[in-house]
């Protein structure tokens, strides 16, 4: 296959400061382009006529052929307008010029800010990038965005000029258009990795360490007495639902799941899950199924753990509800710092009782942290234990920091809470649960050291071990006493 290519080397000092991605795309000669906006006209009308219903892509490429063989006649051979065909069909119902940048694996996110400026990418490796891909009219953006309404089923005009999507590959979608943004529609896709981040993954990164990776598994298993409630919490792109995705293969095998989003983006490997995504009203205004609407239905679903992609309005009650009625849950939520989730939590538009935020165990917050030249990494910059409540305060208490300067995570040698309460309900002392989860950090250590990462692969020693957890331990081959 052919690729994009990248100009990533700053010898030239012309260079922009910011590396070039060049997008490979297909010219279309004039005639072409006229036969184009003929078949774009064609293809609307169709869509109305089906009623907007999803499109047959290989008979519209055969309607297409036969289109061009009728226009062209014989002046170019079959496989010519064969290939012309698909190249009109992607700029037809595929994301046109933008295709060749979904396709790329590399990418974290692809921004059209307008018109007339640059489509800029985000690589994985070199960071911000710009393309040089433009966009000289509206309307081609436009046709874009049109064509993911179409295949999302929702709806994007001057009565809600928002678009908030999923595209059938998983990756994200915002659009607006004008006079909502000023400079033309824009378009933000937020690429979804077909393989998830793992926890190991993580841990490479240095987005936390084995101690706190271990810690987590304790807690989040919860030894069948307690599992724990946490929120990932941290800015906007920090990591968050990655790091929810990764904490959920700690889940014992043995609990029942429901997973609930606006779009649906976690990939949670156990098999005993349901997933449900929330609805925005349809082409008609009608349908909407919050993400409210969706927590009390959980409820009735006898789930052990209810996992809420992202928390932000008034599903926190409900959420926190039934945290208090014993089920476990995870969640995202979007803050700076610690304390600030718990004031966005008890506060409007959520409005938690404090006395029920304290049935959460811990707060995650993440960080994504930017280098000068562009490239941006992760980190965990603190695990912070909620402890109870105080003269009406609610108490947290920090078992983990990250200490900026050395890039290192501290371990603040707190007693957890939690880990008490596990070591109670279980009638152990402490000192096994301390042990139990220096055995688990062998085996992260173990699985880092040799690149285990799949989620399917730590999905299945975690299974053995939870087992025996010895056999695991004896073959990893660390005497532990
Ligand atoms: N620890 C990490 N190291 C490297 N890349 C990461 C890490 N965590 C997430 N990413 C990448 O960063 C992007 C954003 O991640 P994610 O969607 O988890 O962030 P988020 O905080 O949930 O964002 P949002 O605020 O939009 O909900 C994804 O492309 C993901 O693959
Ligand atoms: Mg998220």
């Amino acid at each position: 296959m052919e690729m994009n290519s990248i100009h990533n080397d700053k010898e030239d000092e012309n260079d922009n400061l910011i590396p070039r991605y060049n997008v490979l795309k297909f010219n279309f000669s004039d005639e072409e382009k006229f036969i184009l906006e003929e078949l774009r006209e064609n293809l609307i009308d169709l869509a109305i006529s089906e009623k907007m219903s999803s499109f047959n892509e290989e008979l519209i490429l055969k309607d297409i052929i036969r289109f061009l063989e009728n226009r062209l006649q014989n002046r170019f051979d079959y496989d010519y307008k064969e290939n012309l065909a698909r190249n009109m069909l992607k700029e037809l119902i595929g994301y046109g010029e933008l295709s060749a940048l979904i396709e790329d694996d590399n990418l974290e996110e692809i921004m059209v800010i307008g018109i007339n400026k640059p489509v800029f990418v985000y690589h994985r490796k070199y960071g911000m990038m710009e393309t040089d891909l433009f966009f000289e009219d509206e309307g081609k953006i436009t046709n874009i965005i049109d064509s993911i309404a179409r295949e999302t089923n929702r709806r994007i005009d001057q009565q809600s000029p928002i678009l908030d999507a999923r595209l059938s590959n998983g990756s994200r979608v915002n659009a607006t258009i004008p006079p909502l943004s000023a400079n033309g529609p824009t378009i933000t896709i937020r690429k979804f990795k077909k393989e998830p981040l793992t926890i190991v993954d993580l841990i490479r990164y240095n987005t936390l360490n084995t101690e706190m990776a271990s810690f987590l598994w304790l807690c989040v298993d919860g030894l069948g007495v307690k599992p724990a409630n946490i929120i990932v919490s941290g800015g906007t792109s920090s990591g968050k639902t990655t790091l929810l995705n990764a904490l959920s293969i700690f889940i014992n095998p043995m609990e029942r799941i429901i997973t609930i989003e606006d779009t649906l983006e976690l990939q949670i490997p156990h098999n005993h899950i349901i997933r449900m995504e929330a609805r925005t009203v349809n082409i008609e205004n009608q349908g909407e199924i919050t993400i409210e609407d969706l927590v009390k239905n959980a409820l009735r679903q006898r789930p052990d753990r209810i996992i809420v992609g992202e928390v932000r309005g008034n599903e926190a009650i409900t959420l926190f509800t039934a945290l208090n009625t014993g089920h476990s849950g995870f969640g995202t939520l979007h803050a700076n710092n610690s304390r600030e989730t718990i004031t966005r939590l008890t506060n409007a538009p959520m409005n938690v009782p404090k006395i029920m935020v304290s049935s959460i165990d811990f707060i995650i917050m993440e960080k994504r942290i930017y280098r000068s030249d562009g490239i941006s990494y992760r980190r965990i910059t603190e695990i912070a234990e909620v402890t109870g409540m105080e003269e009406g305060t609610i108490q947290l208490s920090k078992l983990f920091q990250w200490d900026s300067e050395r890039d290192e995570f501290k371990n603040l040698t707190i007693v957890s809470k939690t880990l008490e309460e596990m070591a109670n309900l279980k009638g152990v002392h402490i000192s096994k649960l301390n042990e139990e989860w220096k055995k688990r950090q062998v085996v992260l250590n173990y699985l880092v050291k040799n690149n285990i990462s799949s989620q399917k692969d730590i999905s299945k020693i975690l299974e053995t071990y939870y087992l025996n957890s010895d056999y695991v331990l004896n073959k990893i081959g660390v005497g532990l006493d």
